[in-house]
């Protein structure tokens, strides 16, 4: 979503902060907008559209050394240039951009700004307009903005200039995500690391309801209250490398090949030195002690959880819940004796995640984020962490993150299982890396899942994935995938659930897309295909060597069934890819969605 970022030092910011901004695409926008110090003042340019659309207006003559940018996904007012951001106080004095909701924001206005002509529909604007007033009151401006944060209900990562003070940027953070990167003739803000690795791999973390303040040569880090807090930097462990496309034309394409690589990864980073599986204990002993464990997670790691829930029961024994975040705050079941909270999540910034977090803590439970991004807010939050290792994600359309967040899965089941001794003889490394050789050779069948793409997806308005038991799981991320980056109406059913009423959409033509890697289902979900095909379906079966019948329009590798969605997931990520291809969709970037979900 929303993205930061900033500049301070010797060098014509414009370009650190474009190129900043560029870093951010993937995390989903509809505006974009900076705003640089200039000798008299601070100038802004900002668009409706791509960072592409925003440097055909940055005026190249215009030298600044301090700036700031952001690129907006629209919560509150509708993406246009008037509510995109940089915001300006009423006299001009104040520039500020911000990530997050205010949610008392009309209250706000209500009770300060009734005297205020506003100039967009954005909470934002509320914000800087406050720190102006607090300003005009006789507060100094660090006064004035700690009083406007205080003010604040909802989240919040902001830059502020001050047009009187060409010297410094304010910076603030509450709930969404704010890093302070450190140069040699400069400092640079940012929502995340890799928005300014071209510059810096130093970095320093800011806590909710902190202030910073970031000259060329220093930063200062405050508490609402003033009070100074000393922390020291951080080296991203992140290489310039990792976020670029390489010769791939998407990063899409490029993060669903990677997924074998990623598989290896993990083995080796949760493999002891013996060669034997290994998870910090203490996460065990968390593990094993609960009597019931609660998944929570959205989209696409929802998902990887319905897959993770089968692996924890049938291996350790534990019965899991898997929970939709933000559906869990309000609908909250009864809980058990002795819960676990495991949240799900790439990026470890979810809001809707988040909340659940902040809310069961407060009741005193124990959770354990799984994600790919150390040091990110559902991680430091959760009492234990467990990392993915599947390298940045930057295509809005989550793949690797996926595999990873099921291999992990399937480590924590292994090794509870042996914990509670309730062993069994499946060697997981050796069968991750049969499956990291699937995965492989699906990956080399490009041409092939693009004419299947052609096929049943170039020109259909929907389709349907169906499955039985852990297929029906990964169709329903099939059918995401598909959804999210091609725009085709696609759902995914549980075989036998599709004569109980979705049947009825079944018209000459529609794809259904079945799996069958399962034994125990084989010949179910084959029924199930043989009555939509009655009721002239188009149908693609994707069975499993072994399982395989004359039928089916491509067999996977045979794989341990338990691991076969990290295997059988491949095909659909490959026909969404494809199909949005096809249908000239922008792949990494599609329409209406963010990367990152930081609000609720
Ligand atoms: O970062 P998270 O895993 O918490 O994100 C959750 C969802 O927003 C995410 O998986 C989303 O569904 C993806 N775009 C799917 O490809």
């Amino acid at each position: 979503m929303c993205g930061i970022v900033g500049y301070i030092g010797t060098q014509d910011s414009k370009e650190v902060l474009l190129k900043g901004l560029e870093k951010l695409e993937y995390r989903g926008y509809d505006s974009a907008g900076i705003a640089v110090m200039g000798e008299e003042h601070v100038q802004i340019f900002k668009e409706k559209g791509r960072i592409a659309d925003l440097r055909k207006i940055v005026d190249p003559n215009f030298f600044a050394n301090v700036g700031i940018g952001h690129t907006r996904w629209a919560t509150h007012g509708v993406p246009s240039q008037k509510n995109a951001h940089p915001h300006k106080s009423a006299s001009g004095r104040f520039t500020l951009v911000h990530n997050g909701v205010i949610e008392n924001y009309e209250g706000l206005k209500r009770e300060y700004l009734m005297d205020v002509p506003l100039k967009s529909d954005t909470d934002t604007e509320v914000i800087v307009q406050l720190v102006e007033k607090f300003a005009d009151s006789g507060l100094s401006v660090e006064e004035a903005f700690r009083t406007t944060l205080k003010q604040l209900k909802g989240s919040y990562a902001i830059a502020l200039l001050d047009e009187l003070n060409h010297d410094m940027i304010y910076v603030a953070k509450n709930k969404s995500p704010l890093l302070i990167g450190l140069g040699d003739t400069f400092n640079v803000v940012a929502s995340d690391a890799m928005a300014m690795l071209q510059v810096t791999d130093q970095f320093v973390e800011i806590m909710d309801k902190e202030i910073v303040i970031v000259t060329q040569n220093n930063i200062t880090i405050k508490n609402l209250d003033g009070d100074v807090i000393e922390r020291s930097p951080y080296t991203a462990e992140l290489d310039a490398s990792d976020i670029e496309k390489g010769t791939y034309p998407h990063f899409m394409l490029k993060e669903i090949d990677e997924q074998p690589l990623v598989i290896r990864k993990i083995i080796q980073k949760y493999q002891n030195e013996a060669g034997e599986l290994q998870i910090d204990p203490k996460i065990i002993d968390a593990v094993k002690g609960a009597d019931r464990i609660y998944i929570i997670a959205a989209g696409t790691s929802y998902h990887a959880g319905l897959v993770g829930k089968q692996y924890i029961e049938k291996l350790a024994s534990i019965p899991v819940e898997v929970h939709i975040s933000s559906e869990f705050g309000y609908n909250m079941p009864l809980l058990s004796a002795q819960p676990l909270f495991i949240f799900i999540s790439q990026s470890g910034e979810t809001a809707d995640s988040r909340a659940v977090l902040v809310q069961i803590k407060a009741m005193g439970h124990k959770a354990l984020t799984i994600t790919n991004v150390p040091g990110s807010t559902l991680s430091r939050e959760a009492d234990y962490t467990l990392l993915l290792y599947a390298g940045p994600e930057i295509a809005v359309a989550s793949t690797k993150a996926y595999t990873a967040q099921i291999a992990v899965l399937a480590i924590l089941a292994q090794v509870t299982a042996q914990a509670v001794g309730r062993g069994n003889d499946m060697d997981l490394l050796q069968e991750f890396g049969i499956a990291a050789n699937a995965i492989e050779m699906l990956c080399d069948s490009k041409v092939e899942f693009e004419d299947m793409a052609r096929e049943y997806l170039a020109i259909t308005r929907n389709a349907f994935f169906i499955g039985r038991g852990i297929d029906y799981y990964v169709g329903l991320e099939g059918a995401l995938k598909l959804k999210e980056i091609s725009y085709i109406q696609a759902e995914g059913f549980a075989g036998g659930e599709l004569k109980h009423g979705t049947i009825a959409l079944i018209e000459d033509g529609t794809p259904v897309i079945a799996l069958a890697t399962q034994a125990s289902v084989n010949l179910s979900i084959r029924g199930n295909v043989k009555e939509v095909v009655a009721r002239g379906a188009h149908p693609c079966i994707i069975s499993m060597k072994g399982l395989e019948s004359e039928e089916d329009r491509f067999v996977i590798p045979a794989v341990h069934e338990l691991l076969t969605p990290l295997v059988s997931v491949v095909p659909l990520q490959l026909f969404a890819y494809y199909a949005a291809l096809h249908r000239d969709c922008d792949v990494d970037k599609p329409r209406n969605l963010a990367k990152s979900v930081t609000v609720e």
